[in-house]
C-alpha cells in the first residue's frame, strides 16, 4: 500500500503523514516514510530528532552535488540515506534531484 499525503503549506501534512507512518508501523506493517517535501521536517514530527533529521537532508543534497554513492538498489537508497525512526518507520529524505545527470 503506498499513501500518498499532499496539500497547502499548513494543512497538516507532516503531523498526518508522522501520526499515519507511525500507528501502521505499531500496527505491524513495514512502513517507509519518503519526505518528499522541499522543506523536509517529517524527521522532527517522526521522533528522530533535529540532527538525523538535518543529516537526511545533508545526505540528499550531497546526491544533488555528485558526492552519494550509488545505491543500486531500493533496499540500498533505504539502508545509506534512511534513518531509523521510533515504531520501526524507517524515513529517507527523497526531493526531487536539481541536476540529474545522463543514467
Ligand atoms: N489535526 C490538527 N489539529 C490541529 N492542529 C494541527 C493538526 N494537524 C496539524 N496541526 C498543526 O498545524 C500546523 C501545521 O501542521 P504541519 O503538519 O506542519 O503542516 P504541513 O506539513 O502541511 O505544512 C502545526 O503547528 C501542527 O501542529
Ligand atoms: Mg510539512
Amino acid at each position: 500500500m503506498k499513501i500518498a499525503v499532499v496539500g497547502k503549506g499548513g494543512a497538516g501534512k507532516t503531523t498526518t503523514s508522522a501520526v499515519l507512518a507511525r500507528t501502521l508501523g505499531r500496527r505491524g506493517a513495514r512502513v517507509v516514510a519518503l519526505d518528499c517535501d522541499t522543506n523536509p521536517n517529517l524527521g522532527l514530527s517522526l521522533g528522530v530528532g533535529d540532527s538525523e533529521t538535518e543529516r537526511l537532508v545533508t545526505l540528499r543534497e550531497e546526491v544533488d552535488e555528485g558526492e552519494g554513492a550509488h545505491a543500486p538498489t531500493w533496499d540500498d537508497i533505504l539502508d545509506r540515506y534512511g534513518a531509523d525512526a521510533p515504531d520501526g518507520v524507517r524515513l529517507s529524505v527523497i526531493t526531487r534531484i536539481e541536476n540529474p545527470e545522463p543514467g
